[in-house]
């Protein structure tokens, strides 16, 4: 079984961002086993004089993407860009080399998204993270999915499986 860190850019209660990631751990199984980060919105701001020795959390943070053997990154778009949130999880992670080669798969889930989900992509392609065949963007992703986190659209469900089996071969 392969370990993957999930990190939802929503950090709201019922977020379909992170009913997905739990919806991606389900079809997944049992070949992957998938934690979601809870500490996102506990981080501190990144600031560059502290890379030399990090605040704890971001430590166990990098710590988890090191040990994962691909990461997850699902996310809505607000105002045409990254949630705060992440985007600052992933500044942590520049100084770093963890993302290198590492399988990842994006999902962009939001109203629209184009511009986060480009935005995404150019972050995790700066970050040198592997994602080829690996990236989803939804639109109109909530009412794509049920309260209970199922996807409505057989297309969507269609594109998540085959990203699913790309993500798994990468790792396997
Ligand atoms: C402040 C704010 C700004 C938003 N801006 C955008 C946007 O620029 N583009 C878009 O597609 N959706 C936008 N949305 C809609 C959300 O991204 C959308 O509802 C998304 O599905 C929410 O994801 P979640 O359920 O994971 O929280 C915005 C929502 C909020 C609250």
């Amino acid at each position: 079984m392969k370990k993957v860190l999930a990190i939802s850019g929503s950090i709201r209660k019922n977020s379909s961002s992170t009913q997905l990631i739990d919806l991606f751990s389900q079809l997944s199984k049992p070949d992957l086993s998938i934690e979601l980060f809870e500490g996102l919105a506990a981080l501190p701001y990144f600031n560059p004089d502290l890379t030399e020795n990090p605040p704890d959390l971001v430590k166990v943070f990098c710590q988890k993407i090191k040990e994962a053997q691909g990461v997850l990154i699902c996310s809505p778009e607000y105002v045409f860009s990254l949630p705060g949130v992440l985007k600052n999880a992933l500044e942590w992670t520049v100084a770093s080399s963890d993302f290198v080669d590492k399988p990842a798969a994006l999902i962009l889930a939001s109203t629209s998204g184009e511009k986060a989900y480009e935005s995404l992509c150019l972050i995790m392609k700066t970050l040198m993270a592997d994602f080829k065949n690996t990236s989803l963007l939804i639109k109109g992703a909530r009412a794509k999915l049920t309260k209970e986190g199922k996807l409505k659209d057989q297309e969507v469900l269609k594109h998540l499986n085959q990203v699913i089996d790309s993500f798994k071969k990468k790792m396997a």
